[in-house]
């Protein structure tokens, strides 16, 4: 099979995705559609993203979870790239983020000795759950609105019903627990450790898709809630980061930014702060061959240019960071 430069199979034709669709599990989506706000949805679209690049993502749930409304307004877009020969068909970042979260997370519970504590912080439609063998033995905590955590497990038990191919819908996790809280209130680590979340244990942090969309004292928050995790355990936290210039792509949804993130982690008392850019050799994945595509382009200039010298373009980043802490640091 001929692969064309943007990282997708030339010669066969785009597959809709596999559904394990009911018509309970149609209804549920109904709900999602009408009722939930874009906030909530966001939930859908990331996990449509994942379902449509599953040559190269294997999340076998995310089709269900994110729907026939989402799967195929994003398989038009990824269409009409495909006719118009784009150098960057929709969803690549996303499939580069998943994989990207996906190695790190592996690497993190490896260093940990093959245990730790996995918490998903704003965990939507996330099926790593389900999905990843390197979590049999960890505890994974899924934090998020309730409605969304119950519209999640009420798809998934419908779907459980109306197939015989149940594997797949199987934890592999140790053990999967939900935590119904929204991280913007003070009180969402108390509502983590009711559901077991043991602070004195290895935690792998995961904030994908999540902080932009807090205000900025709300993401301080969070971000300093975690810090203060490596104080009692060691602690990893994946997360991604928009640059300012991103944020302004969509101003009454995204907030918080940092154009710096691997000044401000160190700053909270984090260290080894690792930062990648969609297109650098360990955040590629063999999927962004092409030199002069946008994020190749982007990531050979230098950060602090606001924006691109060859079309006066806003230079949008999206930076993916790892960062660790233990005990034996100081937070300043
Ligand atoms: C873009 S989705 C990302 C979901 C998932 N992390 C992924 O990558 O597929 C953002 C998720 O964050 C959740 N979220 C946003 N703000 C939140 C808050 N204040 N508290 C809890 N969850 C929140 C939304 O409900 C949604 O499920």
């Amino acid at each position: 099979m001929s692969e064309r430069q943007n990282g997708l199979p030339e010669d066969q034709i785009w597959p809709e995705p596999d559904l394990l669709y009911s018509d309970t599990v149609r209804e549920l989506h109904a709900v999602i559609e009408s009722d939930w706000d874009s906030l909530r949805q966001s939930a859908c679209q990331t996990a449509a993203g994942r379902a449509l690049w599953k040559h190269v993502v294997h999340d076998p749930l995310a089709g269900l979870l994110a729907g026939e409304t989402y799967l195929k307004s994003f398989y038009e877009k990824i269409k009409k790239d495909r006719l118009n020969n784009a150098r960057e068909v929709s969803g690549v970042i996303l499939a580069v983020r998943t994989l990207w979260f996906d190695t790190k997370l592996e690497a993190a519970i490896s260093s940990f000795g093959g245990a730790a504590q996995v918490v998903l912080l704003g965990a939507g439609m996330d099926a790593r759950a389900y999905r990843l063998c390197c979590l049999k033995d960890s505890d994974v905590y899924e934090v998020d609105f309730c409605d969304v955590l119950q519209m999640k497990n009420s798809i998934l038990r419908a779907a459980m019903e109306s197939t015989s191919e149940r594997q797949q819908l199987m934890v592999t996790a140790k053990s999967l627990n939900t935590v119904a809280a929204d991280i913007r209130d003070n009180d969402w680590l108390k509502k983590l450790q009711i559901a077991g979340f043991v602070p004195e244990k290895s935690t792998v942090w995961i904030l994908e898709g999540i902080l932009y969309y807090l205000s900025h004292s709300q993401a301080m928050e969070v971000l300093k809630t975690i810090a203060h995790s490596c104080t009692l355990a060691r602690t990893v936290l994946l997360a991604d980061f928009m640059n300012k210039q991103s944020t302004t792509l969509s101003s009454s949804v995204f907030h918080f930014y940092s154009d710096w993130p691997d000044h401000l982690l160190p700053s909270l008392g984090f260290s080894d702060v690792k930062l990648s850019q969609i297109g650098d050799p360990d955040a590629e994945y063999g999927l962004l061959h092409d030199p002069l595509n946008l994020f190749n382009k982007l990531r050979s200039l230098p950060r602090s240019l606001q924006t691109h010298p060859d079309d006066g373009k806003p230079c949008c980043r999206l930076y993916l960071v790892q960062a660790s802490g233990s005990p034996n640091q100081t937070i300043s």
